[in-house]
Protein backbone atom coordinates (compact mmCIF):
# COMPACT_ATOMS: atom_id res chain seq x y z
CA UNK A 1 0.00 0.00 0.00
CA UNK A 2 1.15 3.36 -0.62
CA UNK A 3 -1.58 5.13 0.96
CA UNK A 4 0.74 7.92 2.92
CA UNK A 5 2.93 8.68 -0.16
CA UNK A 6 2.63 12.32 -1.04
CA UNK A 7 4.37 14.63 -4.04
CA UNK A 8 4.41 18.14 -2.41
CA UNK A 9 5.08 21.10 -3.38
CA UNK A 10 7.55 23.47 -1.48
CA UNK A 11 7.13 26.93 -1.88
CA UNK A 12 10.74 28.83 -0.94
CA UNK A 13 9.40 32.12 -1.11
CA UNK A 14 6.43 31.75 1.57
CA UNK A 15 8.29 28.85 3.40
CA UNK A 16 5.71 26.70 2.60
CA UNK A 17 5.30 22.89 2.34
CA UNK A 18 1.71 22.19 0.79
CA UNK A 19 -0.25 20.87 3.43
CA UNK A 20 1.93 21.31 6.16
CA UNK A 21 1.80 23.16 9.30
CA UNK A 22 3.43 26.37 10.14
CA UNK A 23 5.15 27.64 13.17
CA UNK A 24 7.02 31.12 13.77
CA UNK A 25 9.66 32.19 15.80
CA UNK A 26 10.40 35.62 16.90
CA UNK A 27 12.79 37.62 18.44
CA UNK A 28 11.12 37.31 21.78
CA UNK A 29 10.81 33.47 21.03
CA UNK A 30 14.80 33.44 21.01
CA UNK A 31 15.30 34.74 24.91
CA UNK A 32 19.01 33.23 26.24
CA UNK A 33 19.70 31.79 22.93
CA UNK A 34 22.02 34.97 21.94
CA UNK A 35 25.19 35.43 23.74
CA UNK A 36 24.86 39.27 24.11
CA UNK A 37 22.03 39.12 26.34
CA UNK A 38 22.46 43.28 26.54
CA UNK A 39 22.30 43.42 22.87
CA UNK A 40 19.11 41.28 22.83
CA UNK A 41 17.43 43.23 24.94
CA UNK A 42 18.06 46.10 23.27
CA UNK A 43 16.56 44.90 20.29
CA UNK A 44 13.76 43.38 21.32
CA UNK A 45 13.12 46.53 22.76
CA UNK A 46 13.26 48.37 19.23
CA UNK A 47 10.44 45.47 17.81
CA UNK A 48 10.13 41.76 17.53
CA UNK A 49 10.72 40.89 14.59
CA UNK A 50 10.48 37.52 12.77
CA UNK A 51 13.77 34.98 12.72
CA UNK A 52 12.26 31.91 11.15
CA UNK A 53 9.78 29.76 10.15
CA UNK A 54 9.68 25.95 10.20
CA UNK A 55 6.58 24.36 7.89
CA UNK A 56 6.56 20.99 9.00
CA UNK A 57 4.78 17.09 7.65
CA UNK A 58 4.67 14.95 10.71
CA UNK A 59 3.89 11.40 9.72
CA UNK A 60 2.24 9.58 13.09
CA UNK A 61 3.16 6.53 10.96
CA UNK A 62 5.82 5.51 13.39
CA UNK A 63 9.02 3.27 13.12
CA UNK A 64 10.57 3.55 9.36
CA UNK A 65 8.62 6.68 8.84
CA UNK A 66 10.19 10.31 7.79
CA UNK A 67 8.74 14.01 8.52
CA UNK A 68 10.47 17.07 7.44
CA UNK A 69 10.12 20.54 7.46
CA UNK A 70 11.55 23.57 5.65
CA UNK A 71 12.80 26.01 7.36
CA UNK A 72 13.92 30.03 6.25
CA UNK A 73 16.18 31.53 8.66
CA UNK A 74 15.86 35.48 8.49
CA UNK A 75 19.63 37.35 7.37
CA UNK A 76 20.77 39.58 10.41
CA UNK A 77 22.76 39.74 14.07
CA UNK A 78 22.56 40.88 17.83
CA UNK A 79 25.53 42.26 18.38
CA UNK A 80 28.25 39.99 16.40
CA UNK A 81 26.28 37.26 16.22
CA UNK A 82 24.33 35.76 13.50
CA UNK A 83 20.80 35.07 13.24
CA UNK A 84 20.33 31.54 14.83
CA UNK A 85 17.85 28.72 15.59
CA UNK A 86 17.11 27.76 19.33
CA UNK A 87 18.80 24.32 18.15
CA UNK A 88 17.89 20.87 19.96
CA UNK A 89 18.72 17.22 20.25
CA UNK A 90 16.35 14.71 19.08
CA UNK A 91 14.36 13.20 21.99
CA UNK A 92 15.42 9.89 20.58
CA UNK A 93 18.78 10.55 20.70
CA UNK A 94 19.64 8.00 18.05
CA UNK A 95 17.74 10.14 15.40
CA UNK A 96 19.74 11.38 12.56
CA UNK A 97 18.63 14.16 10.34
CA UNK A 98 19.44 15.24 6.68
CA UNK A 99 19.65 18.54 6.09
CA UNK A 100 19.71 19.70 2.19
CA UNK A 101 20.34 23.50 1.72
CA UNK A 102 18.21 25.18 -1.34
CA UNK A 103 18.66 28.91 -0.64
CA UNK A 104 20.91 31.11 0.30
CA UNK A 105 24.05 30.88 2.83
CA UNK A 106 24.33 29.45 6.22
CA UNK A 107 26.10 27.24 8.99
CA UNK A 108 24.90 24.54 11.18
CA UNK A 109 26.59 24.03 14.25
CA UNK A 110 26.65 20.72 15.70
CA UNK A 111 27.75 19.22 19.23
CA UNK A 112 28.39 16.11 20.27
CA UNK A 113 26.09 15.49 23.91
CA UNK A 114 28.48 13.26 24.95
CA UNK A 115 32.25 14.16 24.31
CA UNK A 116 31.09 18.25 24.00
CA UNK A 117 32.79 18.37 20.26
CA UNK A 118 31.57 20.89 18.07
CA UNK A 119 31.60 21.52 14.47
CA UNK A 120 30.66 23.81 12.00
CA UNK A 121 29.51 23.02 8.29
CA UNK A 122 28.48 25.22 5.16
CA UNK A 123 24.87 25.25 4.82
CA UNK A 124 24.33 26.69 1.78
CA UNK A 125 22.07 26.16 -1.44
CA UNK A 126 22.96 22.98 -2.75
CA UNK A 127 24.67 21.66 0.18
CA UNK A 128 23.92 18.73 2.12
CA UNK A 129 24.88 18.43 6.04
CA UNK A 130 24.39 14.66 7.65
CA UNK A 131 23.45 14.89 11.64
CA UNK A 132 24.06 12.14 13.14
CA UNK A 133 22.25 10.83 16.78
CA UNK A 134 23.26 12.50 20.31
CA UNK A 135 24.07 15.70 18.64
CA UNK A 136 22.77 19.16 18.99
CA UNK A 137 22.01 21.21 16.13
CA UNK A 138 21.58 25.17 15.10
CA UNK A 139 21.26 26.49 12.35
CA UNK A 140 22.53 29.74 11.61
CA UNK A 141 22.37 32.23 8.40
CA UNK A 142 25.35 34.54 8.04
CA UNK A 143 24.11 35.49 4.46
CA UNK A 144 22.55 38.61 3.54
CA UNK A 145 19.45 36.76 2.28
CA UNK A 146 16.70 34.68 4.04
CA UNK A 147 18.59 31.10 4.59
CA UNK A 148 16.22 28.42 3.22
CA UNK A 149 16.62 24.27 4.06
CA UNK A 150 15.02 21.07 4.42
CA UNK A 151 15.59 19.17 6.97
CA UNK A 152 14.34 15.27 7.07
CA UNK A 153 14.27 13.09 10.58
CA UNK A 154 12.63 9.84 11.50
CA UNK A 155 8.64 10.29 12.08
CA UNK A 156 9.67 9.37 15.90
CA UNK A 157 12.97 11.73 16.37
CA UNK A 158 11.12 13.93 19.01
CA UNK A 159 12.26 17.35 19.89
CA UNK A 160 14.14 17.89 22.94
CA UNK A 161 14.80 21.93 23.69
CA UNK A 162 15.35 21.40 27.48
CA UNK A 163 19.62 20.90 27.29
CA UNK A 164 20.13 23.63 25.44
CA UNK A 165 17.74 25.93 26.80
CA UNK A 166 19.67 25.58 29.99
CA UNK A 167 23.19 25.16 28.66
CA UNK A 168 23.00 26.82 25.62
CA UNK A 169 25.97 25.73 22.87
CA UNK A 170 29.50 25.42 24.30
CA UNK A 171 30.55 27.69 20.99
CA UNK A 172 28.86 31.26 19.18
CA UNK A 173 29.47 31.57 15.66
CA UNK A 174 30.46 35.43 15.91
CA UNK A 175 31.78 37.73 13.01
CA UNK A 176 34.90 38.99 12.95
CA UNK A 177 36.72 40.91 9.76
CA UNK A 178 33.67 40.57 7.76
CA UNK A 179 33.95 36.45 8.33
CA UNK A 180 31.92 34.14 10.77
CA UNK A 181 34.13 32.87 13.08
CA UNK A 182 33.90 29.81 15.90
CA UNK A 183 34.39 31.29 19.21
CA UNK A 184 34.23 29.47 23.06
CA UNK A 185 30.93 31.12 24.24
CA UNK A 186 33.43 31.13 27.70
CA UNK A 187 35.97 33.54 26.24
CA UNK A 188 34.15 36.43 24.43
C1 LIG B 1 13.84 19.07 12.84
C2 LIG B 1 14.87 20.10 12.60
C3 LIG B 1 14.51 21.38 11.89
C4 LIG B 1 14.35 22.46 12.96
C5 LIG B 1 14.28 23.89 12.42
C6 LIG B 1 14.01 24.91 13.52
O1 LIG B 1 14.34 18.03 13.62
O2 LIG B 1 16.00 19.97 13.03
O3 LIG B 1 13.36 21.26 11.10
O4 LIG B 1 13.22 22.15 13.74
O5 LIG B 1 15.50 24.21 11.81
O6 LIG B 1 14.97 24.80 14.54
P1 LIG B 1 14.55 24.54 16.06
O7 LIG B 1 13.65 23.32 16.03
O8 LIG B 1 15.82 24.28 16.78
O9 LIG B 1 13.81 25.73 16.54
MN1 LIG C 1 16.40 18.16 14.27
Amino acid sequence: MIAAAVARRLDLDLGRIAGGTFSCRFLGDLRGSFADRERYEEALARGNPLIYSVSTLESAAGDGDLSYGLGVLMPGKIGREYFLTKGHLHAWREAAEVYVGLRGHGLMLLEDEQSGESKLLPLSANEIVYVPGHTAHRTINIGTVPLVYLGVYPANAGHDYGAIGERNFRNVVIEEASSPALRDRMKL
